[in-house]
């Protein structure tokens, strides 16, 4: 055999096994060809049996803990214009975001419930703005809204524990959507415990002066004075005009009005009215042989255009504060 044979027959070999895989791919084509919608089927098969669970199962897990590992920080709120069966609230929130995951957060309803009971139903609910990118510190403001109270009883010991406590807790639920940029949106459940500094029964409260006026007005007020309130709260709470009747040691000795009170967060100054029973004050002056009377103020009254507030009314009955009137003093004063 010559070199050139040797070559013409690998040649031929190779050309014979070329042209085999030849009617071989070409076979694969014409199947390819005739199922190539089963392959498709099938990578779209594999492609959503990977994908759909990524989507529809670990991601909602995700975003469902991260919903569920965040916490709300309210840094201030707005509780004002109350009527008997609503009020327009709103508030200021800081979400404390401890995964690396921000989520947008859609609007939803989110409902206030009292926690001593797990059926506790809400006592109102209020609509959530859209937070985006919820990174761990974001802010967001709730506007203020007209919200309706949905249970009097539970929103009354809302106020109650709101009033009495140095701190209290009260838990937001609601359901709403949450999302990334690329996912599309799914449903988280919230659950969130919200602790709030209260107004610790509003103690810290005296009076910096008080005198009687010379002439008795038309509403009967013949004295005026200035009060001090601490209020340790982040909440803004208007109380309508609040009434507080006077007494000492039991003996009803005058009505004191603070008018349109809004207890501001931190210390403030708020005019007082009253209408002190001269008569019997200076009775118990003359039956105490002291000019300085410890007056309790206490089973108030809340109204907003002449409308009595009955949740604050029920509240301010269960204030009780106590000032030091010194009657001569408040009677040089006119
Ligand atoms: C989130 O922010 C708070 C203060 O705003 C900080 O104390 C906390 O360590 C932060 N957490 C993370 C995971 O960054
Ligand atoms: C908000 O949720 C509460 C409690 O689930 C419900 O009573 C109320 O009707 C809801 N309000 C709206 C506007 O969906
Ligand atoms: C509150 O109640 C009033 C009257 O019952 C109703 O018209 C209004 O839509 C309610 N508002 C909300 C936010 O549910
Ligand atoms: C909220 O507080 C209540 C009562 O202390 C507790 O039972 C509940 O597990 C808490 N919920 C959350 C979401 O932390
Ligand atoms: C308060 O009134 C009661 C009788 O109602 C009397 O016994 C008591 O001594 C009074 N206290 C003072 C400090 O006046
Ligand atoms: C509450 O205030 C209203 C209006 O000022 C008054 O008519 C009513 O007698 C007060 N009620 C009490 C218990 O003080
Ligand atoms: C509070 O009382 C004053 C005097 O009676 C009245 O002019 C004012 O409108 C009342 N304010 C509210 C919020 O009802
Ligand atoms: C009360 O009357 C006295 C004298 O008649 C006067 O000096 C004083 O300014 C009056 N006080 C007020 C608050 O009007």
């Amino acid at each position: 055999m010559t070199h050139e044979s040797i070559a013409h027959e690998k040649d031929e070999a190779a050309h014979h096994e070329v042209s085999e895989q030849k009617s071989q791919k070409g076979k694969l084509r014409r199947i390819c060809g005739r199922f190539w919608w089963l392959y498709f089927l099938l990578f779209v098969i594999i492609v959503l049996a990977v994908v759909l669970p990524i989507i529809y199962v670990a991601y909602p897990k995700v975003a469902r803990r991260a919903a569920d590992r965040s916490t709300l920080q309210v840094t201030s709120m707005t509780i004002q214009n109350p009527t008997p069966d609503s009020v327009e609230l709103g508030f200021t929130q800081v979400v404390n975001n401890p995964t690396k995951y921000e989520p947008t957060l859609y609007p939803f309803n989110a409902s206030f419930y009292m926690l001593d009971n797990a059926d506790n139903p809400p006592f109102a609910s209020i609509r959530t703005p859209k937070i985006t990118k919820a990174a761990n510190g974001t802010e967001s403001e709730v506007p203020l809204q007209r919200v309706n109270i949905t249970h009097m009883d539970e929103f009354t010991r809302y106020v109650l524990l709101a009033l009495g406590s140095e701190e209290f807790t009260v838990a937001l639920r609601g359901h709403g959507g949450l999302s990334t940029s690329s996912l599309p949106k799914t449903n988280v459940n919230y659950d969130k415990n919200i602790t709030l500094k209260g107004f610790d029964g509003l103690k810290n409260f005296g009076l910096l002066s008080f005198n009687t006026l010379n002439t008795t007005e038309p509403d009967g007020t013949n004295a005026v004075g200035v009060a001090a309130i601490f209020n340790p709260t982040v909440m803004t709470l208007n109380l309508g005009n609040v009434t507080l009747a006077m007494s000492v040691n039991g003996t009803d000795i005058g009505v004191a009005t603070l008018n349109n009170l809004v207890l501001v967060p931190g210390l403030q100054q708020v005019d007082l009215r009253a209408e002190v029973y001269q008569l019997v004050a200076v009775g118990i002056v003359l039956e105490r042989q002291n000019p300085v009377l410890p007056v309790d103020l206490k089973g108030g009254n809340s109204t907003v255009d002449g409308q009595q507030i009955p949740y604050y009314t029920t509240m301010l009955q269960e204030v009780a504060l106590q000032m030091d009137i010194d009657v001569t003093k408040a009677m040089e004063g006119s």
